[in-house]
């Protein structure tokens, strides 16, 4: 099958539905005269429940809304297309990296982590960068953040973070993510966050557009190619508009007066053909190369400096197309880290790992059961046949007798077998040892790139750090976890970080 920039358009009409001057109907299609009174007995007398149009009118508006995502609730999506500028053949046998002429269909949802659906876009904040491609080969989702590290190693911690960084169960405060004692708190007792507190406390978690950050995939994942030879890699987005950010008194004030001030910005700047354009950028590690870069590749609180590995830019992702509804696109979009193509694979990464089983688990409640991949923004342009049947909200009608493999009857059977050469096949990589919960030694520096972060910093990015702790710690009760944060945190990653906070909360 080829796939060119409409597809995904073309795909999604066939469900679009334009009631501009039709007939109003019930559900049942039968045609309504009234809708603004209901069925009653005498004109000031008891509705009566035989008034079917009014039962279904209020019920389903009882039933609009679904779970908000446990987090990235808010969020912000358009369509667009991605297009790689020479083939990458020698690194991957993904199909969409092969063709310089191809316009792979994407849909890309920007987001906050830790606010609700109708919270301020401008928070300090980690934005997410979560990449649909449409391919010919099935759908790959590249489900990133704008900050390339993270504030754990290992997956088993998410609930931990997530619920340090939400409000407070007891009362359900502070709405501002990282302005309390339980972050601060979690901060203050688990070092491997160190790194990632020097990110979101810096103008990089204030971005001043969508169109104006970067992306990364964060852990490291490897390209394998047509000879089955893997590389380590990890992915960037470029914002060719560069990368911009507000000050926090205006993000404060932009929070009060636009909360939308971001979707705005995304859907007027489509509107108006002023296309946000990203470059696709990778740092490609050879195998035989990982000792000799001393980084762990496996821990996602760690980059790999551009300095020692360059990004290499090798194509674009355009948004032109703004969605046609909110609710149907960009709140029913469900990502998953486990969706790769052929060519893409993963790695022991522990908080990647747990990723592959999270996204999908979470949509099973979010998105009401096992179908959601049917739901047209989340069905692939590539065809989908297999014997997974049935289940609460199934549209596929799958035609033929033999629903199990193997089988000897006629109808209804996909084919595993030659048809099927060019399937996702995992990586053989090798692994030994024995079970155990000790982390490796190789996970345990926290603090030298927090410390070269900081560092790299100019005088005005460190005041503002600065400014930001003052801020933030300045809003925890407790001086029991202001100290811990200075001590066990800040006075580990630089001197001239920890002096003058520990100076500003007077400790
Ligand atoms: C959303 C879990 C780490 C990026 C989500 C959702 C869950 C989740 C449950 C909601 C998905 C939905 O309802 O559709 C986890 C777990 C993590 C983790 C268990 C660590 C073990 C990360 C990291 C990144 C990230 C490291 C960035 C590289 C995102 C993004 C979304 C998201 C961008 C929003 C996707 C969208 O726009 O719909 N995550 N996450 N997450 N996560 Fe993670």
């Amino acid at each position: 099958m080829r796939i060119n920039e409409r597809s995904k358009d073309e795909a999604l009409a066939k469900d679009r539905s334009d009631p501009t001057g039709q007939r109003m109907t019930t559900d049942q299609g039968i045609g309504i005269e009234h809708t603004d009174d209901s069925l009653r007995v005498g004109t000031r007398g008891p509705t009566l429940l035989e008034d079917f149009h009014f039962r279904e009118k209020l019920t389903r508006f009882d039933h609009e809304r679904i779970p908000e995502r446990v987090v990235h609730a808010r969020g912000s999506a358009a369509h667009g297309y991605f297009q790689v500028y020479e083939s990458q053949a020698e690194y991957t046998k993904a199909r969409f990296l092969q063709d310089p002429s191809v316009k792979t269909p994407v849909f890309v949802r920007f987001s906050t982590v830790a606010g609700s659906r109708g919270s301020a876009d401008t928070v300090r904040d980690v934005r997410g960068f979560a990449v649909k491609f449409y391919t010919e080969e099935g759908n790959f989702d590249l489900v990133g953040n704008n900050i390339p590290v993270f504030f754990i190693q290992d997956g088993i911690k998410f609930p931990d973070v997530v619920h340090a960084v939400k409000p407070e169960p007891h009362h359900e405060m502070p709405q501002a993510a990282s302005a309390h004692d339980s972050f601060w708190d979690f901060v203050s007792l688990v070092p491997e966050t160190a790194h990632m507190i020097m990110w979101v406390m810096s103008d990089r978690a204030l971005p001043r557009s969508y169109r104006m950050m970067e992306g990364f995939g964060v852990h490291t994942f490897r390209l394998v190619n047509a000879k089955g030879v893997s590389r380590f890699v990890k992915f960037h987005w470029k914002p060719l508009l560069g990368v911009h950010s507000l000050v926090w008194d205006e993000s404060q004030k932009l929070a009060g007066k636009d909360p939308d001030y971001h979707r705005r910005d995304l859907w007027e700047a489509i509107e108006a053909g002023d296309y946000p354009e990203y470059e696709l950028g990778v740092q490609i590690i050879e195998e035989a190369d990982v000792e000799k870069l001393g980084i762990e590749l496996l821990d996602p609180t760690k980059i790999v400096p551009e300095e020692l590995v360059p990004v290499r830019r090798i194509g674009k992702l355009t948004l032109n197309r703004n969605p046609t509804n909110f609710f149907a696109e960009t709140e029913q979009v469900a990502f998953c880290v486990a969706n790769v193509v052929p060519g893409i694979d993963f790695t022991d990464d522990p908080l990647m790992q747990a990723r592959l089983f999270s996204y999908l688990d979470t949509q099973l409640s979010r998105l009401g059961g096992p179908n959601f991949a049917e739901i047209p923004i989340n069905r692939p342009l590539a065809p989908v046949h297999n014997h997974q049947q049935d289940g609460i909200k199934r549209h596929r009608i799958d035609a033929g007798r033999a629903n199990y493999h193997p089988n000897s009857l006629s109808g209804g059977c996909p084919m595993l077998s030659a048809a099927n050469k060019g399937g996702f096949t995992h990586f053989p990589a090798k692994v030994t040892g024995e079970k155990t919960r000790t982390r490796s030694e190789s996970f345990s520096d926290h603090f030298s790139q927090a410390g070269l972060f900081f560092r790299s910093m100019s005088k005005p990015e460190k005041e503002h750090i600065i400014a930001a702790l003052l801020f933030e710690l300045g809003k925890v009760e407790r001086k029991e976890i202001r100290q811990r944060v200075v001590e066990q945190i800040l006075a580990k990653i630089d001197g001239e970080l920890a002096i003058p906070v520990a100076e500003g909360l007077g400790l």
